[in-house]
């Protein structure tokens, strides 16, 4: 499918999260499904001009990860365009702009989810990035600041931007996450005013709200995130349903998530391979097997005591002492 000059082998999108699509979690989502296109979480405009070097860590490898996309957070002009500048030269897809961030960090610093209110300057950061940028650029928006945008005002901007696609995480900013928030109707009315791919986002669980959400919005594309950590087979699940109308269930036990905790110790050892890290490459792979094996173990019977447990670990040695004996346990 198509977004913009992009082409991409399916419609389903890894979203960005901080601390969680790292290049192991992004590499072993798309392991179980070969993903249109996986996201970098945020990087701070701000930080990347200051000491461009420092963004080295979080792009390690990424030219093996197409196509990808790599986000990026600030509403400073002249620190986008020294960013765009520096990272010119990495092998990724798709520059993405964040104006959905809803954190006191970057409310404060006006950018994320304040340009939400602040369509003055989004428009001038989005033209920055189209003028300097030889990616193509997308634009990662939520529906409102405090209330629903003006549908005409957000479809003239987002036409006449050069943008190539649009993703919307169908939530007021000052929603933040909270449950029963999610705005489809907003989603539906900017679909039909505007002339760029849509791509939906937000509380897409399952095969039955992916279609919900495309029935109702007629969205071009789907990101996901939450449901992803713990339940990586979740595009597979949905692209079966949607494509094959075959509703693919995955039980989540024990065995499964000795399997699946082995695959992410290869990933991660295939990733780390080469690469000495300005942190420890042990601490790397214990930090992240760590909430990996917290998140896959969320859908299993009776495993609160066992998150407990890891939530506790301080190393390799004693997560891999408390897995082995919760995976060897005969119920
Ligand atoms: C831990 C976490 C970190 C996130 N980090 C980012 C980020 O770096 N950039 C961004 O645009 N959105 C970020 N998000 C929002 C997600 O990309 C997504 O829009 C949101 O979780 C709604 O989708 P979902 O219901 O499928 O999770 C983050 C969300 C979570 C839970």
């Amino acid at each position: 499918m198509k977004l913009g000059s992009l082409n991409l082998e399916n419609r389903y999108i890894l979203a960005p999260m901080l601390n969680v699509t790292t290049s192991p979690y992004r590499r072993f989502c798309r392991y179980f499904f070969n993903i249109g296109l996986v996201s970098c979480p945020m990087i701070y405009t701000k930080r990347i001009a200051k000491n461009p070097e420092s963004v080295e860590k979080d792009l390690f490898k990424i030219e093996e990860e197409n196509p990808i996309s790599v986000q990026l957070i600030g509403s400073d002009l002249e620190a986008l365009k020294k960013t765009i500048d520096y990272l010119e030269s990495y092998k990724f897809d798709v520059l993405d702009l964040n104006a959905g961030c809803p954190s006191k960090r970057a409310i404060k610093a006006k950018e994320g989810g304040y340009l939400m209110k602040d369509l003055k300057n989004l428009k001038i950061l989005i033209q920055i990035a189209v003028k300097y940028s030889a990616k193509p650029i997308s634009l990662k928006i939520r529906t409102g600041y405090e209330k629903p945008f003006n549908i005409k005002e957000m479809a003239k901007l987002v036409n006449d931007s050069g943008l190539d696609f649009i993703i919307i995480h169908a939530r007021l900013v000052k929603s933040n996450f909270s449950k029963g928030t999610l705005d489809l109707e907003t989603v539906k009315e900017l679909k039909e005013s505007i002339t760029i791919p849509l791509v939906g986002n937000g509380d897409i669980i399952n095969p039955i709200s992916a279609k919900h959400f495309i029935d109702y919005t007629n969205v071009d594309a789907f990101m996901i995130g939450r449901e992803s950590m713990g339940h990586p087979e979740i595009f597979k699940q949905i692209n079966e349903y949607l494509v094959n109308n075959k509703m693919v269930s995955f039980k989540s036990n024990r065995k499964t998530m000795e399997k699946y905790f082995k695959i992410y110790e290869n990933i991660i050892d295939e990733f780390l391979d080469g690469i000495s890290h300005p942190l420890d490459n042990e601490e790397i792979k214990f930090i992240e097997l760590k909430r990996n094996a917290i998140w896959l173990s969320k859908n299993i019977d009776k495993s609160t005591n066992i998150r407990n447990q890891l939530s506790k670990t301080k190393n390799l040695i004693q997560l891999k002492e408390i897995l082995g004996n919760f995976f060897s346990f005969k119920s």
